[in-house]
């Protein structure tokens, strides 16, 4: 991607979310290491991530993981050419733990700090093409300029138009939900597992996908998303099939459902929820005429996603390793990457701030 003669090694760090993140990318192309510890499994207990408990378990994770990811890239930090940094949209206390690190490292081992934009870098992971770790599919190359961006994550729902790295413009976005949570409150109502997306797939595989009427909502502006409609004629569906009225408590529904219709429930919505993004990736292929389509966020490792976009896009679609579909370094350090080699400017080490509420 980029005539210089020595590589170019970016050390991501990622922590808005429970995921401790970080990895090391070289030209923007190249997936050195990718190191994750997740407080997941902390969170389960409480069906949703509990904002105070991740934040204690990104200071406790925090260093141990950045030198892993060095270790891993069997790199030491005169290797390391700059550092990037996740500094919104995301949870307050997560993300402060992140900036704080990669400030002080930044100051300490003097080296440029570049500030990412969360949702932007999932995108970017799509460019990774090439690693010299096992267990990692990577697409052979790069996406084409113009490339369609389908960015489904926990928090977001967007269609994106890049004309190149940091040249984009946004199609529309969900108004309400984004698609992850829809997952996500549905699983809860069905008393299936956090997160829901991947307990949701499980479920659905036993499942009729047409069992249940579900409706897709309809908006105004043609690439706009709405996913609340959705999650409560799911919620009134269940009520009725326990054969309750709307009052009944959510919490619990789900001891009174029956395996099966569980399943059938949860293949129903998925269906559903998967169709109405696929719709708006399409409509928008074909007035754009994008040269590649990529998808990003949690909800792009979604098999059932995968399936029916490339059943009904016209061109071949390359999708990424499912670990770097969640949340991780890579995408921060990819991005921080095509920020240094186009000379982007860098953030100050004595003042970057968070911005829990940035958007693209
Ligand atoms: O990008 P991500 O790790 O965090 C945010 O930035 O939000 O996305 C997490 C979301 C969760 O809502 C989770 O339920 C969803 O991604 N997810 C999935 C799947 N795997 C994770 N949704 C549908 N199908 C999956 N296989
Ligand atoms: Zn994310």
């Amino acid at each position: 991607m980029y005539n210089k003669a020595t590589p170019m090694k970016i050390l991501g760090i990622e922590t808005s979310c429970d995921e401790t993140a970080a990895a090391v990318v070289q030209d923007g192309t190249t997936l050195l290491s990718n190191a994750v510890a997740s407080s997941m499994d902390l969170h389960k207990v409480y069906g949703g991530v509990v904002p105070e408990i991740a934040a204690r378990s990104h200071i406790e994770a925090m260093m141990p993981v950045v030198n892993q990811a060095l270790t891993e890239a069997t790199c030491t930090w005169d290797d390391i050419d700059g550092i990037a940094v996740t500094y919104g949209p995301g949870l307050g206390g997560s993300l402060l733990i992140g900036v704080l690190t990669a400030r002080t490292l930044a100051i300490t081992k003097q080296k440029p700090l570049y500030a990412v934009n969360h949702v932007t870098a999932h995108c970017f992971a799509n460019f990774l093409t090439k690693t010299p770790l096992d267990n990692y599919q990577l697409p052979n190359s790069a996406p084409d300029f113009p490339v369609l961006a389908l960015i489904v994550s926990g928090g977001h729902t967007q269609l994106v138009l890049f004309t190149d790295y940091f040249d984009y413009r946004i199609l529309g976005q969900t108004g309400d939900d984004a698609i992850g949570e829809a997952f996500d409150k549905v699983a809860k109502i069905l008393g299936l597992p956090y997160p829901g997306g991947p307990s949701i797939q499980a479920a659905a595989r036993g499942g009729d996908d047409r069992a249940y009427r579900l409706p897709k909502a309809r908006l105004e502006q043609p690439y706009d998303f709405s996913f609340s409609g959705l999650k409560t004629a799911v919620l009134r569906t269940a009520q009725a099939a326990v054969g309750k009225d709307f009052t009944f408590p959510s919490h619990q529904i789900a001891p009174l459902l029956s395996e099966q219709q569980v399943a059938d429930l949860a293949a129903s919505f998925q269906r559903v929820a998967v169709e109405t993004v696929v719709d708006k990736t399409l409509a928008a292929f074909e007035e754009f005429k994008p040269r590649s389509v990529i998808i990003a966020g949690g909800v792009a490792a979604s098999a059932a996603l995968r399936q029916e976009l490339q059943a009904r896009l016209p061109i071949e679609i390359s999708y990424t390793d499912l670990k770097l579909c969640t949340d991780n370094g890579a995408m921060v350090a990819a991005c921080g990457s095509v920020m240094a080699a186009q000379q982007l400017p860098t953030a100050d080490p004595f003042s970057l701030d968070i911005v829990p509420n940035l958007s693209m």
